[in-house]
């Protein structure tokens, strides 16, 4: 028997995309499983699984991809405390959801900031959820290693944290203002009135089928107050494909805010022809997810020759102008592809270099006008610098790809 009965009870529960999440990372993970509670065939596993909910977390830990740092997308964070500001000038508790948070670096890094901008503290909360207990174990201990701190401002570890024999331990008033849980955001229940003011869901949709991708945004939508907003990770923005909202400041910083659809809503595009983000997940050449108690950094895959997939293993581990010079020799070696424009224009935009990802993705658009994935991008910068007859023409261009209709 395959493995294809467990596949399709991981992409069930947890959305993964467990082709592409490669044959050798599930395999190896069902193996370590399998021998750890004597099960000898795959279909007694594939049982098992169905039955056992602690097993299935058991296998999920092996699964899940935990990469993450304090103050990744760097200015992001004091970019929302200037809108946590302006709602609670309105008289109104700003609140915000981080889902997934991993190890806690991302929702600490918000109420740093927040702590930053001498916010009043009853004026802010912060909710935050993993599916992996680990990470969230991890997230309530708050000590952390040198490698979270990778792209992080000095000045952050120097005000905020204490160095002890381990590591740096975060100081209890950050600790504090951030509430953990374990949970699947593909099995959470919208809260009831919906309440959230901003939710970032970064580098998470990456790893899920289409399917689970549409399912995701439409749970996190429902939980956003009407003039929410949501934040994604620099691969992700494809995923609002059709959905009611449009881009907020920089480009770079990955915001949608909820509006009423109108005609800045990005086309819609069915799940099934929606393209597959283009950094992820993993490729079965990187190196199998790294466990969150582990400080050790991944290792690029050494490979003959520059390859996209050291470039992919480089921006998910942030060493953006690594992952740049590696597109560069990619394209220069093997010649023009969509593939590589599209993460190199994904990797400009994350790094702000707006000009360059806007060429970038124009190349990708020049080899596949109909690249759905380029255009969302395309017409997302364009609005974003104010191009909004170009943005519409993108647009235009994408609602005819999505209505199958391929000029
Ligand atoms: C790459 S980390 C992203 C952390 C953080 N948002 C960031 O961008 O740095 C992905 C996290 O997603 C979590 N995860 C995966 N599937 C999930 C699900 N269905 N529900 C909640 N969390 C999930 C994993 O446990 C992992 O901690």
């Amino acid at each position: 028997m395959s493995l294809d009965a467990i596949r399709r009870v991981v992409e069930d529960r947890l959305g993964f995309d467990a082709e592409a999440l490669g044959e050798s990372v599930l395999g190896t993970a069902v193996t370590e499983r399998r021998k750890a509670v004597g099960v000898a065939d795959l279909s007694s596993y594939a049982d098992r699984l169905k039955r056992d909910a602690q097993e299935f977390q058991a296998l999920a830990e092996l699964l899940v991809v935990s990469e993450t740092w304090f103050y990744r997308g760097g200015e992001v964070f004091p970019y929302l405390a200037r809108r946590v500001a302006a709602v609670i000038g309105t008289g109104r508790v700003f609140r915000a959801l981080c889902v997934p948070c991993s190890s806690g670096e991302e929702p600490y890094s918000l109420a740093i900031a927040l702590s930053e901008a001498n916010l009043p503290p009853a004026g802010w909360e912060i909710d935050a959820v993993d599916v992996s207990p680990r990470a969230v174990a991890a997230a309530r201990l708050a000590e952390y290693r040198e490698f979270s701190f990778r792209q992080c401002p000095a000045w952050v570890r120097d005000r905020y944290f204490q160095r002890t024999e381990r590591g740096w331990d975060l100081s209890r008033e950050v600790r504090e203002r951030v509430r953990f849980r374990v949970g699947n955001v593909l099995a959470t229940p919208p809260t009831n009135p919906p309440g959230y003011d901003l939710i970032l869901c970064r580098n998470l949709l990456i790893y899920l089928t289409p399917n689970a991708r549409q399912r995701v945004v439409d749970g996190l939508t429902a939980q956003l107050v009407p003039d929410g907003w949501i934040g994604v990770g620099h691969a992700e923005p494809s995923a609002f494909a059709g959905r009611p909202f449009r881009p907020v400041g920089p480009a770079e910083h990955f915001l949608f805010s909820r509006s009423a659809v109108g005609a800045n809503a990005v086309p819609r595009i069915e799940p099934s022809k929606l393209p597959v983000p283009v950094s992820a997940p993993l490729p079965p050449t990187c190196p199998s997810p790294r466990p969150v108690s582990n400080p050790t950094p991944p290792e690029p895959p050494k490979a003959e020759g520059p390859n996209l997939a050291c470039a992919r293993c480089l921006a998910d581990a942030g060493q953006l102008a690594q992952a740049i010079a590696e597109c560069q020799s990619v394209l220069g070696t093997a010649g023009p592809s969509v593939d590589a424009y599209l993460l190199l224009g994904v990797l400009h935009q994350a790094r702000g270099e707006l000009g360059l990802a806007s060429d970038t993705f124009r190349r990708a658009l020049y080899l596949d006008p109909n690249h759905a994935e380029a255009l969302t991008h395309a017409m997302l910068l364009s609005e974003a610098a104010g191009r909004l007859e170009q943005a519409d023409s993108f647009r235009a261009r994408l609602a005819r790809v999505a209505a199958g209709d391929r000029p």
